[in-house]
């Protein structure tokens, strides 16, 4: 019988609204429960089909034990491994790799170490710091904030160079990034689903409140492009829930924080109008998992990393790949010369496409 446990923090409406959900479907086959956890020996073998971690983030053995329950081939939402290594300066390149539109971003050396750490393990940091260079490029205003971060931590706006320092010589052990402002006339915040549902909310950051998505406050095209922003971001981050924001300048959706892993998902703060569709959101992601083989995967730590069923996810995208490059085959066997002009053209088009998509992507 697939089951499903349930690793929370500080909530309340989300875990009750979530277990009752899953647990009033009607199938038998399913159990839905809080998960305890009280110590874990090495050969343990997790008994639960899929987690959901709402907590790990603040709960170090947690993370660590989620990361031994995946060799039973248990499905972690999200994933404990990615969890660990992401930060957001790499999010902002990866999402820029992507072509999306992402603020201009310099990840900066930290301002302290710690005594553990002496100068001369510093030789390889350039000294001092191109402020003017950074700025330069940035441009002002710009933001200060925590590459690792959340919840407005250390976050601030800067005007003037003489800001920067000021907030820089404030930030410690984080290690910042510096970011090109959007001035922003709308702001979303959008849940995202299996890396395929996308629940698009209206945000106010400055009130930090969820807002009404009124008719006509997107319109389709912007709307269309933040659904699919947000999937090519969480899929290439490789998180199955996560909340994914875009500052709105002149119709274009500025990607500025996705590495969200588990976002504030209470009634109170998400609002009754979108608590609902982001219940049933977590529901359905679950029990398509809960509904996939519980496959141990190899004890590698490639298969770790992507999950379990990712060696047959993609086995199953190269055979399909493989299919489709036969049957053109076929195709360009009967005309091989056509076949010759064509691959010439798309060649040239893919090279025009990705130099618009880097000129697109740095504007
Ligand atoms: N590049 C930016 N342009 C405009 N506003 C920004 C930018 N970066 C951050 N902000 C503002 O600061 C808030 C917090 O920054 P964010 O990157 O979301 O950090 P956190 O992870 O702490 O939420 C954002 O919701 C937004 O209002
Ligand atoms: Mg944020």
């Amino acid at each position: 019988m697939p089951k499903i446990g349930l690793l929370v923090g500080r909530e309340e409406s989300f875990p009750r609204a979530f277990l009752d959900a899953l647990n009033g479907l009607g199938r038998d086959d399913l159990e839905a429960e809080m998960l305890k956890l009280g110590g874990t020996r090495m050969d343990e073998l997790c008994e639960y089909d899929v987690i959901v971690d709402r907590i790990s983030h603040d709960v170090p053995y947690y993370r660590l034990a989620l990361k031994q329950a995946a060799l039973s081939g248990t499905r972690i939402v999200n994933n404990p491994y990615w969890c660990s290594a992401d930060d957001k300066f790499l999010g902002y390149s990866l999402a820029h790799r992507l072509g999306l539109a992402v603020p201009r971003t310099v990840l900066l050396p930290n301002k302290e170490y710690g005594e553990e750490v002496s100068e001369e393990s510093l030789a390889n940091l350039e000294y001092p710091i191109d402020w003017e260079g950074h700025v330069e490029w940035v441009g002002l205003p710009a933001f200060l904030k925590p590459a690792i971060g959340g919840g407005w931590r250390g976050v601030n706006r800067v005007d003037s160079i003489e800001e920067l320092l000021h907030h820089y010589d404030r930030s410690g052990r984080d290690t910042m990034v510096l970011q090109q402002a959007v001035d922003f006339d709308r702001y979303v915040r959008c849940f995202c689903f299996g890396r395929k549902d996308v629940v698009v909310c209206r945000y106010d950051p400055e009130a930090r409140a969820y807002l009404p998505l009124d008719d006509g406050w997107l319109d389709k095209k912007l709307l269309r492009r933040i659904e699919r922003d947000s999937v090519t971001i969480c899929e290439a981050l490789g998180y199955d829930c996560n909340t994914v924001e875009f500052a709105i300048a002149d119709g274009i959706p500025w990607a500025i924080d996705f590495t969200n892993i588990a976002p504030d998902m209470e009634i109170w703060s998400i609002t009754p109008e979108y608590f609902d569709r982001v219940v049933d959101g977590m529901v359905s992601l679950v029990v398509r998992l809960a509904d996939q083989s519980g496959e141990v995967p190899h004890p590698r730590w490639e298969d770790l990393l992507a999950g379990p069923g990712a060696s047959k996810r993609r086995s199953k995208k190269t055979s399909k790949k493989r299919s489709a490059s036969k049957a053109s085959a076929k195709t360009k066997a009967s005309s091989k010369a056509a076949g010759a002009a064509k691959k010439k053209t798309s060649k040239k088009a893919a090279k025009k496409k990705t130099s618009g998509k880097t000129r697109k992507a740095a504007e």
